[in-house]
């Protein structure tokens, strides 16, 4: 029995040394430069497009050839495909004047491209509530055009702010002073929070809709995937109401034209077809040297518009790789899931129905994705908002539990950022119940189950700006791969020191 404890005490002390430094070799490093690089250029891999699905089978392959057991759940669905949008008004004097559209309402119609055309209505702001809410009431929808409506408004977005009771903060890696963002985490993707009520406007005969974004430049504004939030409209995967939206100075023409009388209709053009789809979820498991069930669960999605938004399965199999030449005691069940860009069509969270064992014998929960971003916000020393570099990188938002069976994991999780440079600013973020209301736990979709659940979980969650955006780069501007790799390095050391509490008995 002596002899046993002291062999694992041992196994431990040498486990916790090597969990010291765990680095990416060069090779390891180039290859994930590659395989970054070469999925970028194949352009954003929306649910169940071609790209997706192509990752996904990449990684696959890559775990299968690490040596990992990887399993695949297939789901069939209706993909909403938008390829061309555009905007155009014809005024009373017989021109027709073509408008900038920053990009369409995700699964709000389908125009085909002879678009829909009606009078605009202004139906002023989309006002916001002082706690951050859409005030649904706010839109002025009387008096429409008897005949059918384009229905225009500005539509302001939601700021966060984690220095609220609705968030604890449980830790950093850098003093507090250096993560301003805590307390003012404007962001166009809160957007997504904003839904629209569509079966009231299509009841008031709304055809089409043009919003308008707030504080927001143009360019911040670009290609936004908002609100994410989409709803099968009647018997189809959208609404019936194609949307666009506009930024602010385009917005500031319709509004004046409208109101001097000026448009005769605006004709909404979103040619977006539904195609039959299939997208998957995948499972790497890798077995630990204990022979044992117990593991931890590596958690991300594999579907977005940027190299940030979804490098988690190249972050996941880069881990799986490391482990798989330098084994654990501990098994790791690596599970990127789909489904995220999908509207609600596609469950995120099936995996967790599909495959129970999973949950029930993770020990522990990391979820990773959205690594090596660099900030950028509007500027708005000019008077106008200039999206730019802010010179520093985005905040690493960790999302925790803040039960005391998580404690330890906060602290490793803490002591896994010793040594790293004070640019990598983290930040545990617990969320409270505050007047009954649970607060938002955000990240991957069903983050929030492992969150709220009794496995200790970290849930890390960077959020730029531009998370929900196609760029034309695809987000490769924004991406610092050596900071990920720093990233990646922390979540090795944190997976080691979980192994080495694992084989002293204390997980
Ligand atoms: C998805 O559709 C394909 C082609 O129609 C079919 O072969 C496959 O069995 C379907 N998969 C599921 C999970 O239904
Ligand atoms: C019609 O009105 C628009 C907007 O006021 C103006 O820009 C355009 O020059 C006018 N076209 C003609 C032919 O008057
Ligand atoms: C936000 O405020 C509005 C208006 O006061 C209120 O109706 C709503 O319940 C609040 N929502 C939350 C989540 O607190
Ligand atoms: C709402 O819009 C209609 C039509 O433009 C207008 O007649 C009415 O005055 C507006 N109501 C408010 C409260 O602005
Ligand atoms: C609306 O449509 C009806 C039926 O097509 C037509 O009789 C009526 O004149 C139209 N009203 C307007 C304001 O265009
Ligand atoms: C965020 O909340 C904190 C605490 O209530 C407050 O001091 C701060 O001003 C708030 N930030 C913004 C942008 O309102
Ligand atoms: C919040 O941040 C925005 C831009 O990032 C800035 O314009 C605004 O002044 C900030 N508000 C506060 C209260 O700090
Ligand atoms: C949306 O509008 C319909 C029709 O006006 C109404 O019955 C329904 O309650 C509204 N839904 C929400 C979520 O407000
Ligand atoms: C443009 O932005 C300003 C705030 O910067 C806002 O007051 C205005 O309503 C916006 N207009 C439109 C049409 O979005
Ligand atoms: C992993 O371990 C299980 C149970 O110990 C065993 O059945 C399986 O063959 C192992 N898989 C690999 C790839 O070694
Ligand atoms: C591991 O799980 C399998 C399947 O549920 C079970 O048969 C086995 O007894 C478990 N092994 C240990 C060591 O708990
Ligand atoms: C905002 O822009 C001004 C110039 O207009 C510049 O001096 C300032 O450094 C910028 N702020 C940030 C945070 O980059």
């Amino acid at each position: 029995m002596l002899v046993s404890i002291l062999a694992a005490f041992a196994a431990a002390q040498a486990a916790y040394a090597q969990a010291t430094a765990p680095a990416l070799d060069q090779a390891a490093q180039q290859l994930f430069f590659d395989r970054l690089y070469q999925t970028n250029l194949r352009g954003p891999r929306w649910t169940g497009n071609e790209n997706q699905n192509t990752l996904i089978a990449t990684v696959a392959a890559g775990m299968q050839l690490a040596g990992l057991t990887v399993e695949t759940l297939e789901t069939n669905f209706s993909r909403w495909d938008p390829r061309w949008w555009s905007l155009s008004l014809k005024l009373t004097n017989g021109t027709t004047l073509g408008l900038p559209t920053t990009g369409y309402w995700p699964y709000s119609g389908d125009s085909g491209l002879q678009g829909v055309t009606a009078p605009v209505h202004d139906a002023g702001s989309y006002a916001l509530f002082p706690n951050q809410t859409a005030n649904s009431g706010a839109l002025n929808l009387t008096n429409l055009p008897a005949n059918g409506t384009i229905l225009f408004f500005d539509n302001p977005s939601p700021t966060r702010n984690y220095s609220e009771p609705g968030y604890g903060i449980l830790g950093s890696s850098v003093p507090l002073e250096e993560i301003p963002e805590l307390g003012n985490l404007t962001n166009p993707h809160w957007q997504s929070a904003k839904t629209l009520n569509f079966t009231q406007i299509i009841q008031l005969g709304v055809i089409g809709v043009v919003a308008s974004w707030v504080n927001t430049s143009d360019a911040n504004g670009a290609l936004q995937f908002l609100p994410n939030s989409g709803a099968p409209g009647n018997g189809s995967v959208h609404y019936d109401v194609p949307g666009v939206y506009v930024g602010n100075s385009t917005g500031e023409t319709i509004r004046q034209l409208v109101a001097d009388n000026e448009v005769v209709s605006a004709t909404v053009v979103l040619d977006a077809p539904t195609l039959d789809a299939t997208t998957s979820t995948i499972i790497g498991h890798l077995n630990g040297t204990a022979g044992s069930n117990n593991t931890i669960i590596v958690y991300t999605h594999s579907d977005g518009p940027s190299i940030i938004e979804e490098n988690g399965p190249i972050l996941l199999l880069t881990m799986a790789e490391y482990f798989a030449a330098n084994p654990l005691s501990i098994n790791v069940d690596f599970v990127t899931t789909t489904g995220h860009m999908s509207g609600g069509h596609v469950n995120e969270s099936a995996w967790m129905a599909a495959r129970p064992d999973l949950l029930l014998n993770a020990k522990a929960a990391i979820v990773c994705e959205h690594f090596g971003a660099i900030e950028w916000k509007d500027n708005f020393t000019s008077g106008e908002p200039v999206f730019e570099p802010t010179g520093r990188y985005e905040p690493m938002w960790t999302m925790v539990n803040s039960s005391s069976a998580s404690d330890d994991l906060h602290q490793l999780y803490l002591n896994a950022f010793e040594g790293t440079p004070d640019e990598l600013r983290m930040a545990m973020v617990s969320p409270q119940t505050v007047n009954g209301v649970l607060s938002n736990w955000y990240g991957a979709g069903g983050s929030s189950i492992l969150g709220y659940s009794d496995i200790p979980t970290v849930g890390i969650i960077p959020q730029p700006d531009y998370l929900w955006a196609a760029m034309v780069d695809g987000g490769w501007s924004r991406l610092d791969v050596d900071m990920a790799v720093t990233q990646i390095e922390v979540i090795l050391r944190l997976i080691m020191s979980l192994d080495a509490q694992f084989v002293a008995g204390t997980l």
